[in-house]
C-alpha cells in the first residue's frame, strides 16, 4: 500500500480511491467503497480493466511477452523442471528441497487411483461422447466419492483435495480415451513418472508390456507445465468465483473445466487443429488470411491472439521449438506443421495482425505436437484441463486462504423494462 490515491469528482463531490502497488505490473485502484461513497458501479464487461483478486502464484506483462510462475520464467521451468516441481511451486510457493520432492512425489503416487464404482460413471455415457463432456461428470462427481476432503474450511481436508485432484485427473482423462475406444481401463502405475504414467494408461493394453518413449514423455511433461497456470484467466476465474460460495473443490474443477472447453480458451487446441487441416495447403492459407480479416466473416485465425500478450507468447514460442523436436525425432514429416509455420510467418507480417498485435498462442502448436504423439484432437483440451489442474487447485487454496475473500458477486447496468403492471394473457 502506497500514499498514492486518485480522485473522482462525483456530481461536485470529490472522492479518494487508494492506489495499490503489486511487486510488479500495473497499479491498482482501490475501488471497494466506490458504491457505498459514490452510489455509482463501475462498468467493465470482460474485466478488461478490473483485478478480481490478490494473487502471488502468477505473473504476466502482456507487452513484452513475459510469463513467470511464482517469479520463474516459463522457458526456464519448461526447459529444466518436472511436472511434480511445477505443481509443487504452484501450491506451496517455492521450489521444493529433494525431501519435499520426493515426499511430494510420493503423495500424489498415493492417490493416482480411482474409487472402483466411478468407472460405472464411464459407462454411462455415450461412447462417442466428447471427453470434456465426460470430464465435467465425473470430476464433478468425486465429490460424491471423497466426503473426507469436502470441509474447505480444513486446510488440511484442502490440502488432500488437491493432491487427490492433482493425481486422480491423468487417470481420468485416460480412462475417458479408452472408454470412447471401447478398450479396457488401465490402473496406474506409480513406478512411472507423472506422465509417463499417464502415457501408458492413455496407450498401453493389458495384453502386453507399454514401454514409455522418453521423447514423448519429455514432450509432454513441456506441454504440462506450459498449460499448468496462467493467472486470472476464464477457467481460474470461474474457478475462484465457484469456489468463493463455498463450494467444495470437486465441484469447483468441473466448473472450471466446463469454462476451460469453450474454443476461445482451452478448446482452441482442437479449433486450432481443425483449421490448420481444413486450410491443407500452404497456398490456401491467403484465403483464410482474407476471412480472418473480414469483418463480416465471424471466422477468426485460432491459436492467434490473446487478451493479454499483445506480443509473443511465451509459451508459443517453446511449443513450436517441440514441435520440431518431437516431429524429427520422430520421423514424422506432417504437412500440417508447414502450413502452421507459413500462416504464422504470412500473419506476422500482415497489417491486420500487426496492427491488433495478434501473435500465436500456446494453442497454435500444441496441436500438431499432440498430434504427432497420437492423440485425436477432441483429448486436446482434456490435456489442457489436467495440466491446469495444478493452477486451479493452487489458486483456489489461495482464494480461500484469504482473509479479504468475498463471495464473488458481480453487478450490472440495468438496460431491461422499467416497473410495469402484469397484463392477464387474454388482454395482451
Ligand atoms: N483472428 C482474427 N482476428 C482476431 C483474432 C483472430 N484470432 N483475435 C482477435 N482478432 C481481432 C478481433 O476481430 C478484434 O478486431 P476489431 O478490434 O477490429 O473488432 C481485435 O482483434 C481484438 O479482438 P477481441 O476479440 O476484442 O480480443 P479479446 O481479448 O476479447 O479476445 C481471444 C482474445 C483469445 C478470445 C481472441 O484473440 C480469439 O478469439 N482468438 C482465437 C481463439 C484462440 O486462439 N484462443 C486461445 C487463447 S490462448 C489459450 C487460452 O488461454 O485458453
Amino acid at each position: 500500500m502506497t500514499d498514492k490515491s486518485v480522485t473522482l469528482g462525483v456530481n461536485g463531490s470529490n472522492f479518494n480511491y487508494p492506489v495499490l502497488d503489486g511487486t510488479v505490473g500495473p497499479e491498482v485502484v482501490d475501488i471497494r467503497k466506490l458504491y457505498a461513497q459514490t452510489d455509482m458501479f463501475t462498468y467493465d464487461p470482460g474485466f478488461t480493466s478490473t483485478a478480481s483478486c490478490e494473487s502471488k502464484i502468477t505473473y504476466i506483462d502482456g507487452e513484452a511477452g513475459i510469463l513467470l510462475h511464482r517469479g520463474y520464467p516459463i522457458d526456464q521451468l519448461a526447459e529444466q523442471s518436472t511436472f511434480m516441481e511445477v505443481a509443487y511451486l504452484l501450491l506451496h510457493g517455492e521450489l521444493p528441497k529433494k525431501g519435499e520432492l520426493d515426499q511430494f512425489t510420493y503423495t500424489i503416487s498415493r492417490h493416482t487411483m480411482v474409487h472402483e464404482q466411478l468407472a460405472t460413471f464411464y459407462r454411462g455415457f455415450r461412447r462417442d461422447a466428447h471427453p470434456m463432456a465426460v470430464l465435467c461428470g465425473v470430476v464433478g462427481a468425486l465429490s460424491a466419492f471423497y466426503h473426507d476432503s469436502t470441509d474447505i474450511t480444513d486446510p488440511e481436508q484442502r490440502m488432500i483435495a488437491s493432491h487427490r485432484l492433482i493425481a486422480k485427473m491423468p487417470t481420468l482423462v485416460a480412462m475417458a480415451y479408452k472408454y470412447t475406444l471401447g478398450q479396457p481401463f488401465l490402473y496406474p502405475d506409480n513406478s512411472l513418472t507423472y506422465t509417463g504414467n499417464f502415457l501408458r494408461m492413455t496407450f498401453g493394453v493389458p495384453a502386453e508390456p507399454y514401454v514409455v518413449n522418453p521423447i514423448i514423455e519429455n514432450a509432454m511433461r513441456r506441454i504440462f507445465i506450459l498449460h499448468a497456470d496462467h493467472e486470472q484467466n476464464a477457467s481460474t476465474s470461474t474457478v475462484r468465483l465457484a469456489g468463493s460460495s463455498g463450494a467444495n473443490p470437486f465441484a469447483c474443477i468441473a466448473a472450471g473445466i466446463a469454462c476451460l472447453w469453450g474454443p476461445a480458451h482451452g478448446g482452441a487446441n482442437e479449433a486450432a487443429l481443425n483449421m490448420l487441416r481444413e486450410i491443407g495447403d500452404v497456398k490456401r492459407i491467403p484465403e483464410y488470411i482474407a476471412r480472418a480479416k473480414d469483418k463480416d466473416d465471424p471466422f477468426r485465425l485460432m491459436g492467434f491472439g490473446h487478451r493479454v500478450y499483445k506480443n509473443f507468447d511465451p509459451r508459443a514460442k517453446v511449443m513450436k521449438a517441440t514441435a520440431d523436436e518431437v516431429l524429427a525425432e520422430l520421423n514424422i514429416k506432417d504437412p500440417v506443421l508447414d502450413v502452421a509455420k507459413e500462416l504464422e510467418h504470412i500473419a506476422l507480417n500482415d497489417e491486420y495482425f500487426i496492427e491488433k498485435k495478434l501473435y500465436p498462442n500456446v494453442d497454435f502448436y500444441s496441436g500438431v505436437i499432440l498430434n504427432a504423439i497420437g492423440f485425436p484432437t477432441d483429448m486436446f483440451t482434456a490435456l489442457f484441463a489436467l495440466a491446469r489442474t495444478v493452477g486451479w487447485v493452487a489458486q483456489w487454496n489461495e482464494m480461500i486462504a484469504d482473509p479479504d475473500q468475498k463471495i464473488g458477486r458481480p453487478r450490472q447496468l440495468y438496460v431491461g423494462a422499467t416497473q410495469r403492471d402484469y397484463v392477464p394473457c387474454d388482454k395482451r
